[in-house]
């Protein structure tokens, strides 16, 4: 039901629900009517709660709407663009980034993973007239995938997808997963703007944390670093962990549909 697509709400409204089922067990079989009052109580709880969020939830869909009409109306896609949001960005983060691009002109975008994100990217290229991205997608099927969408709308020549599996990768002493980077030739251009939305949290705990200790000494002076997903703990905690290894100049966070930094750092 649409009404429980809020996680949060269907979080509560699980716990609630096995509150009540235990409680109609237990007039059932204890034979309790106190305690199948509290049932009825929990029951109304939890549609009270499903009414409360629905406010916040309805006003998401607005402004992730209102998102990818402004990014459309900008970008001016040549081809029907694909889904945002599940695996992919939502359009509030999109939206960001392209501004980001428009105003600070990279010379070089490099991302970790890849997908609608690279295609936004390319778009915003195209338009100043000048800039390249790097896509590091560790996944076969979805370098292909995101090499195709390029080539359907022209952007290859602005794009480059690199399959680069995970590989063992030391820092500080400690081993991590990350794209392979004998296979990330960034040639002497330094990264201006570092977009980490890769890769997937399930590879290892703090997944993301290597983009910095790895490709640090490649970014440029004044470089800017895009995380996504930071309303999670990893990527906070990665954050945190960048923080006490890197001097940041600013850190902004954003409170967008799964939440996400800005950080710049002045090497
Ligand atoms: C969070 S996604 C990144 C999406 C990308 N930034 C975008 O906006 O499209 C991280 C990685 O998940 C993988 N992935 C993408 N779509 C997927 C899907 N539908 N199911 C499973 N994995 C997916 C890809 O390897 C991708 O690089």
């Amino acid at each position: 039901m649409a009404i429980f697509k809020d996680k949060k709400t269907l979080k509560y409204t699980i716990r609630i629900s096995l509150f009540l089922i235990a409680v109609i067990c237990e007039k059932v079989f204890v034979g309790s009517y106190f305690l199948a009052c509290l049932a009825i109580l929990g029951f109304n709880i939890a549609i009270f709660i499903n009414i409360k969020n629905q406010p916040v939830y309805f006003e998401n869909h607005f402004k992730q709407i209102e998102s990818l009409l402004s990014l459309f109306f900008t970008i001016k896609p040549d081809y029907p663009m694909p889904t945002t949001r599940g695996f992919a960005a939502s359009p509030d983060l999109l939206k960001k980034i392209s501004e980001v691009v428009l105003n600070r002109k990279p010379g070089l975008v490099v991302e970790a993973s890849s997908g609608v994100s690279t295609l936004m990217i390319a778009y915003c290229l195209r338009r100043i007239g000048s800039g390249k991205v790097i896509a590091l997608e560790h996944d076969g099927k979805y370098a292909e995938i995101s090499r195709e969408l390029l080539k359907t709308h022209g952007l290859d020549d602005i794009a480059t997808v690199i399959h680069a599996p995970l590989s063992n990768v030391k820092i500080d002493g400690k081993d991590w997963l990350w794209y392979d980077t004998a296979l990330i030739d960034t040639g002497d251009i330094p990264i201006d703007l570092l977009i980490v939305d890769g890769p997937p949290n399930n590879v290892q705990e703090y997944a993301r944390f290597p983009a910095l200790p790895v490709l640090y000494d490649r970014l440029s002076n004044d470089c800017l670093i895009i995380l996504d997903d930071v309303k999670r703990k990893d990527e906070q905690q990665a954050v945190e962990m960048w923080k006490n290894k890197f001097r940041f100049t600013s850190l902004e966070y954003l409170n967008f549909e799964k939440g996400a930094a800005i950080i710049h750092i002045e090497k």
